[in-house]
């Protein structure tokens, strides 16, 4: 177990800027999501967290040990890769072993360890198995064991799951939440995918174009996004953004050649919402209430799809040139007229300035 300290972590790959300013604190025993979407720097970051890449400038401290300039071998770290990296010629026993082997073990001890981790992860029946006769997640639960075995400080996951099926996936990110819980190890796990890093982590570190967006726990994240990219990619589905102009007491919804008007009485505006600004305003798809008859507060739409999912159902909703979606928590899409009337719930509202950061 241990602490980690990243500070003004840099890397570039010639014009590419892959990470830039970087700095990150987390604690004993913390398990931290790096999210964001393709090309973010996630790996990057998590490959200088390793030892695998050199930044161009910036520090990482484990332990509050500089290790910047330490090989992989040096720093403690295990990492799970998303492709396993497992050795397709060896057994299972010899691919989870492998760490022990190279630190020498003797094969008693290392046959003794590997089976009682294995047999943790329910995998002990595979061992003289090779990769190639196991299941996409029974790999998975492997590539974790290596990594268990080898009783590093830190463990690092490359998005190790997204190579499993859906149902897989679910239980594989339950078994890791459950491993952390146990073992209570310091874990970067990187994902493109918010209900992963939402369900696993104990804070979400959102990224784009190599720099921080935001870090919080999944909830903070979740309630107070500090702009509008953070807002949309997390929750599904995503937030919905208006673009909106305020004016005297009514905000005009602007996703078509003419404006609606809503009423704002009632609302909590920001102190930086000046009259007759424009922004936008953000509600998720769970904070919208779907009406038959106009009502002070809403818009007008017409009715687009409903989707009926089992235990919630989604509307969604054309209004001007826009699609709003909607989150009902029934069993089945209610029967709907063509003509539906939108009504946002004043306590769930966002509001973001024309730059996309919110407005307080
Ligand atoms: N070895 C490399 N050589 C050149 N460019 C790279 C290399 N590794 C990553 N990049 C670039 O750096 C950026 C960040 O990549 P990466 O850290 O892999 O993102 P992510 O893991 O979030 O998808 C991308 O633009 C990617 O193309
Ligand atoms: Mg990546």
């Amino acid at each position: 177990m241990a602490s980690i300290e990243i500070r003004n972590l840099r890397k570039t790959f010639g014009k590419v800027v892959a990470v830039n300013e970087v700095s990150l604190s987390m604690t004993d025993g913390e398990f931290v999501a790096l999210l964001g979407p393709s090309g973010c720097g996630k790996t990057t970051t998590l490959r200088m967290i390793s030892g695998l890449e050199m930044p161009d400038s910036g520090s990482i401290h484990i332990n509050g040990k500089d290790v910047t300039s330490l090989p992989p071998r040096s720093r403690d770290v295990a990492m799970v890769f998303q492709d396993y990296a497992l050795y397709p010629h060896m057994t299972i026993l010899d691919n989870i072993g492998y760490p022990l082997k190279v630190r020498g073990a003797p094969h008693n001890e290392l046959k003794e360890q590997v089976t009682s981790v294995a047999n943790n992860l329910q995998i002990g029946g595979l061992l003289a198995r090779r990769p190639g006769q196991l299941s996409g997640g029974q790999q998975q639960r492997v590539a974790v064991a290596r990594a268990v075995v080898h009783h590093a400080q830190v463990f690092l996951f490359d998005e190790p799951l997204s190579n499993l099926d859906a149902k897989l996936r679910l239980e594989a990110r339950a078994f890791l939440k459950h491993l952390q819980r146990e073992v209570g190890i310091t874990a970067v796990y990187v994902t493109h995918d918010q209900a992963e890093a939402m369900a696993l982590a104990d804070k979400i570190v959102v990224m784009k174009d190599g720099s921080i967006m935001q870090a919080g726990t999944p909830l903070e994240i979740y309630r107070h996004p500090v702009n509008t990219f953070v807002a949309s990619f997390i929750g599904n589905p995503p937030m919905n953004l208006l673009p909106c102009e305020i004016n005297g007491g009514s905000i005009y919804v602007q996703t078509g050649d003419s404006p609606q008007a809503m009423s704002a009485a009632g609302l909590r505006l920001p102190a930086a919402l000046a009259k007759g600004s424009q922004f936008t305003l953000g509600v998720r798809p769970e904070h919208i209430r779907v009406l038959t008859e106009p009502a002070a507060d809403s818009i007008k739409g017409t009715l687009y799809v409903t989707q009926t999912l089992g235990g919630e159902a989604l509307v969604i909703v054309r209004v001007g040139e826009q699609l709003i979606t909607i989150r009902l928590f029934e069993d089945e899409a209610p029967p709907l007229p063509n003509e539906v009337y939108l009504s946002f719930d004043a306590d769930h509202l966002f509001f973001f300035g024309p730059d996309g950061q919110v407005l307080r």
